[in-house]
């Protein structure tokens, strides 16, 4: 019986601190042995969002504990890992620099392959982690950084169908908790706060609802929001607000999805439609429960990572690194930190003003 490949994934792309072994059983399905992540919300909160040199720092003083623990809970030996994989963009290039020196220098001391990952790839296989899924499928991905339509051909081989042209969901979703008072990051209390209020009392623009394809826009509920927040004297009309937010979200995201799944099937012709779900908000209920009945509706397969691995972590990093690593595809000691690094490289920049639809 041969040795199944072990992967050590490393990411340090914002505001987690993380580190993960996987492994695959007998069937060829990844396992994960551990999987370590370590929150700054507690450091950033005070300041609304992430503070670079601050994320930095704390980056920096727990990096060699966090992969020390992964290892330690895995039940291996460093000597056993077979490659290493660390998260080499996007993001910020301060965060970046820490995983990825610190994963280049294990690799280099240990004399084992280094395999550079693209965080978005990493949510991108996320649900794979728990799924089989064959390619192509299309994929929504909603993150605090980005939104995007994917049709993900393969590895590496991505088609961008659809992009936010202003504000991530995630930011939206934390944007509003902030109008609203909420500490960052609010995008979950948000669906909190919705469980108690009434989602038609507010009625909310669908900025480029009926233009633009499936890209999305949500720079213009903020504004809307910011307006209705000024006159906001009770609880209740602060849960109201929140449950016509995410109400709004919901109905935005019906609408452009089935536009996407119209250019997916242009695109591929494929004999399984299959629908995947990676990112921050995909770990909300209602966004969920909505987009898995719109794939019943279209006869989709519609699959989404487990709660836990829909933020940030590293189980996602060494599951792109494990198939690499399958694949020989492994990269140079060298290879930079890349603050900007979209997983379809040749899909136009969308964003700012007199972008053109
Ligand atoms: O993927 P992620 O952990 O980090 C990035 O790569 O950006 O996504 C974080 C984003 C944040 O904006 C957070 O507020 C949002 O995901 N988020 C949610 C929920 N959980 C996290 N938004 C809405 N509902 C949730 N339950
Ligand atoms: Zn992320």
């Amino acid at each position: 019986m041969s040795k199944k490949p072990l992967i050590l994934g490393i990411e340090s792309s914002c505001d987690e601190t993380a580190a993960s072994l996987i492994t695959e059983n007998e069937k060829g399905s990844p396992v994960i042995l551990s999987n370590i992540i370590s929150s700054q919300v507690d450091i950033h909160k005070e300041f609304g969002g992430v503070v670079p040199e601050l994320a930095a720092r704390s980056h920096m003083e727990k990096i060699d504990w966090i992969v020390q623990k992964a290892i330690d809970n895995s039940g291996c030996k460093v000597d056993d890992i077979d490659a290493i994989a660390a998260t080499a963009g996007p993001g910020l290039v301060v965060c970046l620099s820490v995983g990825l020196s610190f994963g280049k220098a294990l690799a280099a001391s240990l004399k084992k392959p280094f395999i550079a990952i693209n965080h978005l790839e990493g949510h991108a296989l996320s649900p794979k982690l728990n799924s089989k899924i064959d390619y192509p499928y299309l994929l929504l991905l909603i993150s605090g950084g980005h939104s995007q339509f994917l049709n993900v051909q393969d590895l590496g081989k991505y088609k961008r169908l659809g992009t936010t042209i202003d504000d991530a969901l995630g930011e939206a979703f934390d944007k509003t908790a902030k109008l609203l008072g909420i500490k960052f990051p609010g995008g979950p209390q948000i669906e909190i706060l919705a469980k108690k209020g009434d989602p038609k009392k507010y009625d909310l623009p669908k900025p480029i609802f009926n233009k633009g394809g499936c890209n999305l826009s949500f720079a213009g509920l903020k504004t809307a929001i910011l307006r209705i927040t000024k006159n906001i004297k009770t609880d209740q009309e602060k849960f109201d607000l929140a449950a016509s937010f995410q109400k709004t979200i919901e109905e935005i995201l019906y609408k452009k999805t089935k536009i996407a799944f119209q250019e997916f099937e242009k695109q591929n012709n494929p004999q399984k439609k299959i629908f995947v779900v990676a990112g921050g908000v995909a770990a909300n209920q209602n966004i969920r429960t909505m987009l898995k009945n719109l794939c019943l509706e279209e006869s989709y397969q519609s699959i989404f990572p487990p709660m836990d691995l829909c933020g940030d972590n590293a189980a996602m990093i060494a599951m792109v690194g494990l198939e690499k690593f399958k694949l020989n595809k492994f990269d140079n000691l060298d290879y930079p930190a890349k603050p900007r690094w979209p997983l379809d490289e040749n899909a136009a920049f969308l964003k700012g003003a007199g972008v053109k639809l």
